[in-house]
């Protein structure tokens, strides 16, 4: 089955207001002289401090709107959290939940990575669910542990709605490094998810599984080229509006 495939830059905490216009300027042109993005989706997560400059600079483009974060609860006396109904008042569509660099930063557990793509899934924006081992867990031959255990929180908290999520397999030891997985490693994990998820839902072949780690314009091609990698999430080559769309022409 071919699914449309979706290419999502998460810029971290990366921007100002006059870097992210001169940015998505530079994407839409190189966009709209392509001829569009193909059957490939393009999202941006950005900070939440710019949610509203980019639903203005992306209104009318290919691009959508993404979310790096949301809050595992609905409202209330959450000081510096946003609720999935306050990214839903700006337009975006995704949320990253689960980040590699939320769990390790800020202590984020399977069960809160669950909670939160619920709470985006009752709020219409499909979560991004990041899994991925550290190199000690690779090194230890426990990847698929790992990555199984992330998803099956997520699949528990969220039953029959877990064919509206993505998954992104973001292996670690990948992510920033300039060290990426090969495209069979990559692809035998993917793999894996795609299994666990069959035995999930019957709709498991809905759900785009991402690749995140190091993936950059050189790299790309091959990496999309494999079967159950269906896309890619995007660090450090989303921030050089170039890179950001040659990978997008790779997964055209
Ligand atoms: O969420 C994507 C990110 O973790 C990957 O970062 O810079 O390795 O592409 P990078």
């Amino acid at each position: 089955m071919t699914r449309a495939k979706l290419i999502a830059g998460n810029w971290k905490m990366n921007g100002s207001l006059a870097a992210n216009e001169a940015l998505v300027q530079a994407l839409r042109a190189g966009l709209q002289e392509a001829g569009g993005a193909g059957d490939c989706a393009v999202a941006l997560a950005v900070p939440a401090p710019y949610l509203a400059q980019l639903q203005s600079l992306v209104a009318g483009s290919d691009i959508r709107l993404g979310a790096q974060d949301v809050s595992r609860h609905e409202g209330g006396a959450y000081t510096g959290e946003v609720s999935a109904a306050m990214l839903r008042d700006f337009g975006v569509r995704y949320v990253l939940v689960g980040h590699s660099e939320r769990r390790q930063y800020h202590g984020e557990s399977d069960d809160d990575v669950a909670a939160k793509a619920q709470r985006a899934l009752a709020a219409g924006i499909t979560p991004v669910v990041c899994v991925g081992e550290t190199l000690a867990e690779r090194e230890a031959g426990q990847t698929e542990d790992v990555v199984r255990r992330q998803l099956a929180a997520v699949i528990r908290a969220n039953g029959p709605c877990i064919s509206e999520i993505v998954v992104a397999y973001e292996p670690v030891w990948a992510i920033g490094t300039g060290r990426t997985a090969t495209p069979e490693q990559a692809r035998q994990v993917h793999g894996v998810l795609r299994a666990q998820l069959a035995a999930a839902t019957a709709q498991a072949q809905r759900v785009p599984i991402l690749y995140g780690g190091s993936m950059n314009a050189a790299n790309a091609a091959q990496l999309l080229a494999q079967p159950d990698i269906d896309g890619g999430l995007v660090g450090g080559a989303s921030l050089k509006a170039a890179d950001f769309l040659q990978i997008i022409a790779a997964a055209r």
